[in-house]
């Protein structure tokens, strides 16, 4: 039934991402592998603040080439993650490009998106329209069904746990009382796996808007009650910070990622193609730890800082059993 209510608008976006790769795409780009394939239960990427604009020559380069290569791993990627601000004005167009060049070039992913601010208007012009868009973009392209910005999605038994902020605000997530209520429950059920979590929001816990703090509070005291016994981590995106070994963090009590824009393009003016556009997080879940590495998916290169590679394996509290 989806299959039929959603073609017309499938179609278009594919004519529009085919177009666009014509443009601006680039074959080539060598095959990476991670680290332990032999031993790796579970690997994805982490894509964030990809900020998709109809008229922008040098970000559909970056995102185009970027996407070209996130598929050339030699060992399947488990899921690929967008971190919100996937478009930057929230228009219809912006999002036919985005969602199309995700059906054309990662058409065998399992692609799990959350919502940006930038997604939602970014706190101007209409919100509830651009949130039923996004929806209705998420609905037709993935296998999601989604009337509200939160929801989670069990991959190999993993759980990845999206949270989305129900009201548009530029600078902060604001999370309902439901919403927690949801958290705690799902959090619940992913103990019960045994296997690590995986939480995922556009912003950081201690976002500079929250001035009340409540919601920072709230977040972050259940996720360090939960950390205390089980593995969680926490992956955000909205800062645009570039890759280096304060990507991974533990803070508040509970690991914490804050993955870089994938086109690292937005105080540029006009916008330059410089060698962090195309960052990303690869990670690896073992045994007993999990491993973060940044990439750059652009360039096909591991990201160094000072001739250390920017990566960090956290151990489990609770080796994986299967
Ligand atoms: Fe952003």
């Amino acid at each position: 039934m989806n299959a039929i209510r959603f073609f017309p608008l499938r179609v278009l976006a594919l004519i529009v991402a085919v177009f666009t790769v014509l443009i601006f795409g680039k074959s080539g780009g060598e095959a990476y592998q991670i680290r332990d394939p032999e031993n790796c239960k579970l690997h994805f990427t982490v894509l964030s603040d990809v900020h998709t604009e109809a008229i922008n020559e040098p970000r559909s380069r970056a995102i185009v080439e970027s996407l070209q290569r996130v598929t050339q791993c030699e060992t399947k990627n488990d899921a690929i993650l967008y971190l919100g601000d996937s478009t930057t004005n929230a228009q219809y167009i912006e999002n036919l490009i985005f969602h199309g060049l995700n059906r054309l070039l990662l058409r065998d992913e399992t692609i799990i998106p959350v919502l940006g601010n930038h997604d939602a208007g970014n706190g101007e012009g209409n919100p509830d329209l651009y949130m039923h868009r996004w929806y209705r973009f998420v609905n037709a392209f993935y296998d999601i069904k989604l009337d509200h910005p939160y929801y989670y999605k069990v991959i190999k038994g993993y759980y990845f746990i999206v949270l989305g902020s129900e009201v548009n605000t530029v600078g902060e997530g604001v999370i309902s009382d439901e919403q927690f209520t949801w958290l705690e429950e799902t959090l619940a059920l992913a103990a019960e796996s045994g296997k690590p979590a995986f939480v995922l929001f556009h912003f950081p816990p201690n976002c500079v808007m929250d001035e009340n703090m409540e919601i920072t509070n709230r977040l972050t005291e259940i996720l360090s009650d939960y950390y205390k016994e089980h593995d969680v981590f926490y992956l955000c995106g909205h800062y645009h910070f570039s890759l280096n070994l304060g990507t991974f963090r533990i803070q508040n009590g509970f690991p914490q990622v804050y993955t870089p824009s994938l086109t690292r393009l937005s105080s540029d003016d006009p916008p330059a193609m410089d060698e962090q556009t195309g960052e990303g997080i690869e990670i690896e879940v073992y045994e007993d730890s999990v491993l973060m590495r940044g990439r750059n998916f652009r360039l096909c290169q591991w990201v160094y800082e000072n001739g250390r590679p920017v990566e960090r394996s956290y151990a489990l509290k609770t080796p994986i059993a299967d």
